[in-house]
């Protein structure tokens, strides 16, 4: 059996690595990695499956903004290693972060990916919603998420990051 704990300065290593390996060592080019440029991951919504040692999964969210004022969450990147997939540690990872999401007060998460596995967890089309993305995203992939009943209503714009003051996060 595996744990899950919170992402620790050390796993820093080992997650880049599973990371190029899932995404390829292009993925800062994407999108959603431009919104994550100068900002800080949240601390306690980074967390990692880990057997033994050895880093299994890992799963991190980043500060946003809708419309220039409306605060939220962008997912990802969430990968799980090659040979462990399919055994149910993603969507664990998932249900735990969204519910601790949730706690602390969070209302919305974004993310890019697919509508086929994120539809159970409640993400439904953000391009729907009148969102936009500063750069290219395929629009199907585009997704929002509500954590609080009604916490769309009104919502719409451009989703942006939120630089940190500076870097000092135990996260990324
Ligand atoms: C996507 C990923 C994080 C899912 O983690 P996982 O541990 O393999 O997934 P789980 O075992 O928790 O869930 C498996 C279920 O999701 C389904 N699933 C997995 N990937 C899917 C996809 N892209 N679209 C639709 N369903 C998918 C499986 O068919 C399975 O369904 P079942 O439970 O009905 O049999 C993992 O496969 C991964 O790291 N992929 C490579 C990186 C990646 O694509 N990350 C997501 C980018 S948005």
């Amino acid at each position: 059996m595996y744990e899950i704990t919170r992402e620790k300065p050390q796993d820093a290593a080992a997650i880049e690595t599973l990371l190029d390996l899932s995404f390829g060592p292009d993925r800062h080019r994407k999108t959603a990695y431009k919104l994550r440029e100068n900002s800080e991951a949240i601390p306690e919504l980074c967390l990692v499956a880990r057997k033994e040692g050895k880093l299994l999964a890992t799963i991190s969210y980043w500060p946003l903004t809708i419309g220039g004022k409306t605060p939220a969450l962008l997912l990802g990147p969430i990968a799980v290693q090659p040979d462990l997939q399919g055994q149910g540690i993603g969507v664990g990872l998932i249900r735990d972060t969204l519910k601790i999401a949730k706690e602390r007060g969070h209302k919305l998460v974004i993310l890019v990916g697919d509508p086929g596995y994120y539809g159970k967890f409640g993400f439904v089309s953000a391009f729907d919603q009148g969102f936009q993305m500063p750069g290219p995203v395929e629009s199907h992939r585009f997704l929002v998420c509500e954590l609080a009943d009604g916490a769309l209503e009104g919502v719409s714009g451009m989703v942006e990051g939120v630089p940190a003051a500076k870097k000092k996060s135990a996260c990324r």
